[in-house]
C-alpha cells in the first residue's frame, strides 16, 4: 500500500523520508480503524460486542499514539509542533 502512495520515485527518496512515509501511512490506518470501531460500537445493540469494539477502538488509539511518538523522535519539526500545541489550554488556533 505505501509504495502506491508515494508521490516521487522511490529511488529518489531518502531512508528517512521512506520511514516517515511508513509511519504516516500507518498512523492514517490506525486512525481509520479507530473511527470504524467507534462507528460500529455506536451501531451495535449487543452490549458484550459493543464492549469488545470499544476495547479495540482504544487499542487503535494506543497504536496511533505510539506512531506519533515515533514521529516526535524522528521528525524534528513534528516534535516542535507537538511541543507548541499539546497539553496547552486556551484556543488552539490563537
Ligand atoms: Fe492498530
Amino acid at each position: 500500500m505505501s509504495s502506491e502512495e508515494l508521490h516521487a520515485p522511490r529511488e529518489r527518496l531518502s531512508g528517512e523520508t521512506l520511514a516517515a512515509h511508513h509511519a504516516i501511512v500507518s498512523l492514517m490506518e490506525e486512525l481509520q480503524a479507530m473511527d470504524w470501531y467507534r462507528q460500529r460500537a455506536d451501531d451495535c445493540d449487543d452490549d458484550q460486542l459493543k464492549a469488545v469494539l470499544i476495547h479495540n477502538m482504544n487499542d487503535e488509539m494506543e497504536h496511533a499514539v505510539m506512531i506519533v511518538e515515533w514521529l516526535r523522535r524522528n521528525v524534528p519539526e513534528f516534535a516542535t509542533q507537538l511541543t507548541k500545541f499539546l497539553g496547552k489550554d486556551g484556543p488552539i488556533a490563537a
